[in-house]
């Protein structure tokens, strides 16, 4: 039997704030093993986003449900789901969304402390060892604004794993970063990945998608093909890039 970190079933999304009511998730059916980086594509506004915060709890789906780790988490009241988020998950977005107010290992430690609130030495502790590991401890001191794009998007992969989660999840986490800070980026999850976390990650972006062992591709809310590409290597990356496109092509992106 396998080990699925995640599945989903049946799951749908509708909308109910604009008139008539929007539905965008139309049954989605997706099941994540444990330790696998599967990459979500699609079109802008086939509803990747809304995925993502249905599949994560940051926003509920209208029906279906989402079992992490084998626990329903749809079930579960917003309090038991905050609880999950906060320590069985990890997010990166397009942007930071740090506080301005505290340098960036202030940032990083934040989440983590408040899940952990008795074992601020280990965090504390566990911080400064991912900032060394993804080349920005000598900047841990610096304000948010002191720092590059790149340093910044490393320091909220840090902060996701600062919680030591089951799963991260990313939304276009180098869509704001020129492409020498995409690599950076990308080199800083695919680390994650091969300490066996399981990420799901949407992007828009073929050369991050072909760092994924998998990539589903989401059309008008329904997920429509997906392509298996095995673990990445760095002397592959190129004919897997060109592999992602012309699946891409092939639907029409
Ligand atoms: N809070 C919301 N209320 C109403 N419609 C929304 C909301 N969020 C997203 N949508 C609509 O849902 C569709 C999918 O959006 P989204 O999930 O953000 O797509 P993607 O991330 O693929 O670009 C879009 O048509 C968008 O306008
Ligand atoms: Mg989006």
């Amino acid at each position: 039997m396998r080990n699925y970190m995640l599945e989903c079933s049946g799951l749908t999304k509708t909308y109910l704030s604009t008139d008539p009511p929007t539905q965008v998730l139309h049954g989605i059916d997706l099941s994540v093993e444990e330790g696998e980086f599967l990459v979500i594509m699609g079109a802008s506004g086939s509803g990747k986003s809304t995925l993502l915060y249905s599949i994560s709890g940051m926003d509920r789906p209208t029906s279906g449900s989402v079992h992490l780790e084998g626990h329903d988490v749809t079930s579960l009241d917003d309090a038991a789901m905050s609880k999950v988020r906060l320590t069985r998950m990890g997010f990166v977005f397009q942007q930071a969304y740090f506080l301005s107010n505290l340098n960036i290992r202030d940032n990083v430690l934040l989440p983590a402390l408040k899940a952990n609130p008795k074992q601020s030495e280990t965090v504390v502790s566990r911080v400064d060892a991912l900032l060394d590991r993804f080349g920005i401890g000598h900047i841990k001191h610096h304000g948010i604004t002191e720092v590059s794009g790149g340093q910044l998007q490393r320091a909220s992969i840090c902060r996701a794993l600062a919680g030591e989660p089951a799963i991260v999840f990313a939304d276009e986490p180098t869509g704001a970063l020129n492409s020498s800070m995409t690599a950076e980026v990308m080199d800083a999850l695919t680390g994650v990945h091969d300490d066996g976390r399981t990420i799901v990650m949407v992007t828009h972006d073929p050369a991050c998608a072909a760092r994924a062992d998998r990539v589903v591709y989401l059309r008008d809310g329904l997920l429509v093909d997906s392509r298996s590409l095995g673990r990445w290597t760095r002397s592959a990356a190129v004919q897997r890039e060109d592999d992602v496109l012309a699946w891409l092509r092939s639907l029409g992106f």
